[in-house]
C-alpha cells in the first residue's frame, strides 16, 4: 500500500514536471513568433505517431527509474530531489532572460558574452553560448538557471536520464569487488552544477567522490547544492578534462554526463584518453548522453531539431560518432551499451592488466 503510494507521488510528480516544461515551452514559443521570430523556421514538424512513440519511451524511464529505486539501487528519496528554492528564485530570471537569447539566436551571435565575462583561457570550442544560453558556462547567472533550463528541456526527465548511469556502475563495482567504502574514489567529468554527485552520493554513500569542470561558476553552484546534502563533500577541482588533475590510475570509477555532445571530435577522443588514464585497472567508466542517429530512427527528426532550435555545434557530429570504438582505442572494453528515452550509456571498464597506454 505504502510502495504504491509512493509510486503514484512520483509519477504525479514527473507528470507535473512533464506538463509544466511543455506549457513553458508552447507559450515561450507562442511568445518568440510575436516578438522575436526566427529568419527561417529552422525545425522539422514531428508527426503525432512519433510524439507518441516519445511519450512511451519516456514512461519507460520513468518505470525503471522506480523499479532501481525499488530494488535499492539509491533510495526512493532521491526520485524527489528537486531543486526547489532554486526554481522558486530562478524560475522569473529564466524568462526575463529569454529576449536576449532569441536575439543571439536569430542573429547567430555565439561569441557574445556579458560585462566581466572573461573568456581568454578557455578553449575555443568551449568559449561560446551553448543552447544560446547568456554567458556559455561561464557566469553564476548562467550556473543559477541552468538546472532549471535543462528540466524544461527535457520535460523533467534530465534527472532520471542522469540516474541511469547507478545501477551499471554499481553492478560493475560490485562485479570487481570494490566496495562501497571511503578508500573507494570516484569522479564525475564535467559534473556541472553537481547534479549526478547527488544521485552518487545517494547511491554510493560511502565512497569519496570528486567532481571535475572547466566553469569556475559552475563549481561554485555545485559546491553550494552538494553542502546541503549529507555525507562527505565531494572534492571539486576546476580543470580542463582533456588534462585530468589526478595520477595515474586513481579512482575505481569514473562517470560523465551530457559532456560529450558538447566537444570536436578529437576532444572526445583525448577526454576519453584521460578518463582511461585516471581509471585504475578492474575500474569502471560510464558515459551518459545523447542518444545517437539509428538509435530509435523515429527519433532522428529530434536529433535534427536540437541543434537546429539551440546553439549546438558539435551536436550532429556526435550523433554520428563512434563511441565505443573512441573506447576501445582509449584501451578500454566496452561492457554494454544502453538506451533509454533520450539518452545513451556506454559502460566500459578499464583491463585489469592494463597498464597506463592511451
Ligand atoms: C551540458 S553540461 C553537463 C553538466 C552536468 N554533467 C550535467 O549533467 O548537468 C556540460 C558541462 O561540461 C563542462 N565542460 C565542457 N567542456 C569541458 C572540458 N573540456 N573540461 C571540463 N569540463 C567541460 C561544462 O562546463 C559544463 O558544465
Amino acid at each position: 500500500m505504502e510502495s504504491t503510494l509512493a509510486k503514484l507521488a512520483y509519477q504525479t510528480f514527473q507528470q507535473g514536471k512533464s506538463y509544466f516544461g511543455l506549457t513553458h515551452k508552447t507559450l515561450s514559443t507562442q511568445l518568440r513568433s510575436l516578438v522575436a521570430p526566427p529568419a527561417q523556421e529552422r525545425i522539422k514538424p514531428i508527426e503525432t505517431r512519433t510524439l507518441l512513440k516519445f511519450r512511451e519511451r519516456l514512461n519507460d524511464l520513468l518505470d525503471t527509474d522506480w523499479k532501481d529505486a525499488e530494488n535499492g539501487v539509491y533510495p526512493s528519496a532521491l526520485l524527489f530531489d528537486n531543486p526547489w528554492e532554486d526554481f522558486f528564485r530562478f524560475y522569473p530570471m529564466v524568462w526575463l532572460d529569454m529576449p536576449s537569447t532569441w536575439d543571439r539566436a536569430n542573429n547567430d551571435r555565439f561569441y557574445d558574452f556579458g560585462p566581466g565575462v572573461k573568456t581568454e583561457g578557455y578553449p575555443k570550442y568551449y568559449a561560446r553560448t551553448f543552447h544560446n544560453q547568456t554567458d556559455g558556462y561561464l557566469s553564476d547567472r548562467s550556473a543559477d538557471l541552468y538546472d532549471l533550463q535543462v528540466e524544461i528541456l527535457f520535460n523533467g526527465s534530465a534527472d532520471p536520464m542522469r540516474r541511469r548511469i547507478l545501477a551499471p556502475l554499481k553492478q560493475e563495482l560490485t562485479k570487481a569487488g570494490i566496495p562501497n567504502a571511503p578508500q573507494t574514489r570516484v569522479l564525475d567529468v564535467a559534473c556541472g552544477t553537481g547534479r549526478t554527485l547527488r544521485m552518487l552520493r545517494g547511491a554510493l554513500s560511502e565512497v569519496s567522490l570528486f567532481g571535475t569542470d572547466l566553469s569556475p561558476a559552475y563549481l561554485r553552484k555545485a559546491n553550494q547544492n552538494l553542502s546541503e546534502i549529507p555525507g562527505e563533500l565531494p572534492q571539486l577541482l576546476n580543470a580542463n578534462a582533456e588534462a585530468l588533475p589526478y595520477r595515474d590510475n586513481y579512482f575505481q570509477g569514473v562517470t560523465s554526463v551530457f559532456l560529450f555532445h558538447e566537444l570536436p571530435a578529437p576532444v572526445r577522443q583525448a577526454i576519453i584518453n584521460e578518463c582511461f588514464r585516471v581509471t585504475c585497472p578492474g575500474g569502471v567508466f560510464v558515459i551518459c548522453d545523447s542518444i545517437q542517429r539509428g538509435d530509435f530512427s523515429d527519433m532522428d527528426v529530434f536529433l535534427e531539431n536540437f541543434p537546429a532550435m539551440f546553439h549546438e555545434p558539435f551536436y550532429k557530429n556526435y550523433t554520428e560518432d563512434d563511441i565505443s570504438g573512441r573506447l576501445v582505442q582509449a584501451g578500454f572494453e566496452v561492457v554494454e551499451t544502453q538506451v533509454h528515452f533520450a539518452s545513451k550509456y556506454w559502460v566500459a571498464r578499464k583491463p585489469a592488466e592494463a597498464g597506463v597506454t592511451a
